[in-house]
């Protein structure tokens, strides 16, 4: 296998860039964008491709338009911002093959940049279709991915387009999202305490099983706690019991046990007779939650536990709030947790998508050593798999075409 290379070691002057970034950013119903961290996310790249004298060709996906033409999937808003951000003009073709792509590529001069339309628009990009790869391939003599939000897909623009370039190499967002990866969880300074929160056990498992070999401590807050809760004998009232997945629970409790791994659980819990802001609430100890009752949040004793088991800590990875953070009301939980390991002398990495939220909504994002812009790419990294997108640069031939 290669080694993956980085943009810094291409030759890249006067030469076309495809670059491959993930610009699938939240729009609202305006279709304005209401967080842009991706975007200037991908900056660095794009600078110095700029200052280097590349012809820049930008690639992105946005949402999931399932290969019809979305207007409201536009990269439109994308361009605007970018634009303002680069404070250069971006330009833009409705499409991302094809005759009028050919044509703006081949006008592109050096230190210009070309936006291409959603790469989704075409059903062949998330097919991973050969020839579509090979056409985004022939408008470019470098490829550069620097998509780590998407890295967990095998699409044409991130995995077959390899295949057709000579020379492919990560941006210097990829390769920062690896180096955290690599301080956090491959080689990380101890102690380390893993905080998994979030929806359901189900879809932490891979990450509860693969780092609880890494840590030193795994704290569980959110609605995955309450199966673990269930799998020691609680009750639970009215909230989310994955009943299939109780055996689990205790399989990773036990494991916990037998490593040495410190496992907390909450002690309290913040509950409301329902899932509504207005509803009556009052906090109450793990075992009186009351039948029927919802616990949308950690309460204080929780808070308090999890902030102490923080104290030592060297390395934090956070994934998964600790309840229903998007009302107000049941938001102090994750919020306090925001604020403890912001507040950590420790290496803290934060996951994308509802954690970053999260972060964000404390404003808090400047007190963490770093957010990850990927959401299913990070839980993937931390549930230990391979992420395609990368093989695919490790693994792309040196003389491709
Ligand atoms: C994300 O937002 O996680 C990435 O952009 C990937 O998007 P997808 O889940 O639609 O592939």
């Amino acid at each position: 296998m290669q080694r993956r290379l980085c943009i810094e070691s291409l030759d890249v002057a006067g030469k076309r860039c495809f670059v491959r970034a993930d610009f699938n950013v939240p729009l609202d119903e305006f279709q304005k964008i209401t967080d842009d961290s991706r975007i200037r996310g991908a900056l660095p790249t794009i600078n110095d491709l700029i200052d280097r004298g590349a012809k820049i060709i930008l690639a992105s996906h946005l949402g999931r338009p399932k290969g019809e033409r979305r207007p409201e999937m536009s990269l439109q808003p994308v361009r605007t911002r970018l634009s303002r951000l680069l404070k250069q003009e971006v330009k833009f073709v409705d499409d991302c093959i094809g005759e009028e792509v050919e044509k703006a590529v081949a006008e592109l001069r050096d230190g210009e940049i070309l936006l291409l339309e959603n790469l989704r628009f075409h059903k062949e990009e998330t097919a991973n279709d050969l020839e579509f790869a090979k056409k985004l391939a022939s408008l470019t003599e470098v490829y550069v991915n620097d998509a780590f939000g998407t890295a967990h897909r095998a699409h044409a623009s991130t995995v077959g387009i390899t295949q057709f370039v000579k020379d492919s190499a990560c941006g210097y967002l990829m390769k920062k999202e690896i180096e955290y990866f690599q301080r956090s969880v491959a080689d990380p300074i101890r102690p380390v305490v893993s905080i998994v929160g979030g929806a359901k056990v189900s879809t932490k498992i891979g990450v509860l099983l693969n780092m609880m070999d890494r840590v030193d401590k795994l704290i569980v807050g959110g609605g995955l706690a309450f199966t673990f809760l269930k799998a020691r004998g609680r009750e639970i009232g009215n909230n989310i019991l994955e009943e299939h997945m109780i055996h689990e629970a205790r399989e990773i409790m036990d494991k916990a046990r037998d490593l040495g791994v410190k496992f907390y659980l909450p002690v309290d819990f913040l509950v409301a007779e329902r899932l509504d802001p207005r509803a009556q609430t009052k906090v109450v100890t793990a075992q009186e939650i009351p039948a029927n009752w919802v616990a949308p949040d950690i309460g204080p004793a929780s808070v308090t536990l999890f902030t102490e088991a923080l104290q030592d800590a060297k390395t934090i990875i956070w994934n998964g709030p600790m309840g229903v953070f998007e009302m107000d009301p049941f938001s102090r939980g994750t919020m306090a947790m925001v604020a403890a390991v912001s507040e950590a002398y420790a290496l803290t990495i934060v996951g994308g998508g509802d954690t970053d939220v999260a972060v964000h909504k404390a404003g808090a994002q400047d007190k963490i050593s770093f957010i990850s812009t990927g959401g299913g790419a990070f839980l993937e990294l931390l549930e230990g798999k391979t992420l395609p997108a990368l093989a695919a640069l490790s693994e792309a031939p040196s003389d491709a075409n």
